[in-house]
């Protein structure tokens, strides 16, 4: 018997706790099946917590995390609280602390998930884009000076390392091996004359050092582009801070519905705990109503399984949310379907 890991979970605000339940569910199925353990600690860290107790966790919440192998959240944000608050109260805290320098977003166009792009076929667009998470243009250093005078000046400034880019370019490149061989590096070394030259030329030396993979450098207006009109060319994109971030809403937004993307925040080195949640958020408008497509925190539960060294068992889950977006009556009203959550819950576990 391998021994148990330990989950946190943190299911957050509105839909966030209607999916992480369904994840629940099916990571627990999925272990059943594969004879492991899972053992889960659930905190109420929230908006809702905020609003009652005055912060989003506890002072010693990241060291509560700190004790597991992994965290699983839902989404945080409601109406009553600013949206700073959330993000700058836990999860850029939880990201920063445990060193999650790879944000991780899968892409695909499922069969019976239709995409905005007219040429954009099932089976045929499937990548990854590889944020850096840690440092780039999202950098705390910087300031404003002369504040409400006619010379007020705002300065912001990006840091990129040697080591930061070389783990996350590794990182990228390592992925490729494992999938169908292709990297392609986001960059603006035309317009942006240190950085971004600075970024080329680790990446290419990286590239060196992983001759199996075929690589290429596309500048990011560009690529945004080419995302639209040949997402069927791409296997790994990798990307700054900023790039990144831009780049995988794009992504999710060609893959036909915010309600089935996934992401994951990893420290791949496993000195950290990794956290892994849907991409979309709380979905005030929808929230309590039952009609949440719990896909993107499933999806999200089979990269934590594959985290964790349970591969055969995230391929399970990932084969199962294949069978039920293929099927009409077990899709949610994002997809154009009429099930609610409970219906596309049974239909997943039915299939593991
Ligand atoms: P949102 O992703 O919550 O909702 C955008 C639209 O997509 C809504 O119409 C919603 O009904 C729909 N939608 C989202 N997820 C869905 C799902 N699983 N199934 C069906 N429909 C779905 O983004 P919004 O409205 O901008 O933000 C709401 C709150 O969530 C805000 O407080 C925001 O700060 C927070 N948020 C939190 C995130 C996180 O925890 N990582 C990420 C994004 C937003
Ligand atoms: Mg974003």
């Amino acid at each position: 018997m391998p021994p148990t890991q330990r989950i946190a979970v943190i299911p957050g605000d509105g839909i966030g706790t209607e999916v992480i339940e369904v994840a629940r569910r099916v990571l627990d199925a999925a272990a059943a099946r594969h004879g492991f353990t899972l053992a889960y600690t659930e905190l109420d860290w929230s908006c809702g917590r905020y609003l009652d107790e005055g912060a989003m966790m506890p002072a010693d919440g990241l060291d509560t995390l700190r004790e597991h192998d992994a965290i699983l959240l839902g989404a945080v944000g409601w109406p009553q609280v600013p949206d700073h608050v959330s993000l700058w109260g836990l999860l850029i805290p939880i990201r920063r602390a445990f060193r999650q320098y790879v944000n991780l977003r899968p892409i695909r166009v499922f069969e019976g998930v239709e995409s905005p792009l007219r040429k954009a076929r099932a089976g045929e667009v499937d990548f990854v884009v590889v944020r850096e998470n840690v440092e780039g243009e999202y950098s705390e250093v910087g300031g404003r000076v002369n504040r409400g005078f006619p010379d007020e000046q705002a300065i912001q400034e990006s840091i990129f390392t040697r080591a930061g880019v070389s783990r996350i370019a590794d990182y990228a490149f390592e992925l490729a091996a494992s999938r169908r061989g292709y990297v392609t590096s986001a960059t603006k070394s035309n317009g942006i004359v240190h950085t971004m030259p600075f970024w080329d030329e680790v990446v290419a030396e990286r590239a060196a050092a992983h001759p199996d993979v075929r690589w290429d450098s596309e500048h990011i207006d560009a690529l945004a582009a080419k995302f639209v009109l040949q997402p069927e060319r791409f296997d790994v994109v990798v990307g700054s801070n900023l790039f990144g971030d831009i780049l995988s809403d794009l992504a999710a937004a060609v893959a036909g519905s915010i309600g089935i993307a996934p992401s994951a925040n990893l420290d791949p080195t496993h000195t950290y705990p990794s956290m892994f949640e849907p991409v979309h958020g709380s979905a005030p408008d929808i929230a309590g109503t039952g009609v949440a497509n719990p896909v993107g925190a499933v999806w999200s539960a089979a990269l934590l399984l594959s985290h964790l060294g349970h591969p055969r068992a995230a391929a399970d889950v990932l084969a199962a949310v294949e069978a039920t977006l293929r099927e009409p009556t077990t899709r949610t009203g994002d997809l154009g379907g009429t099930a609610g959550t409970a219906d596309v819950a049974e239909a997943l576990l039915a299939h593991i």
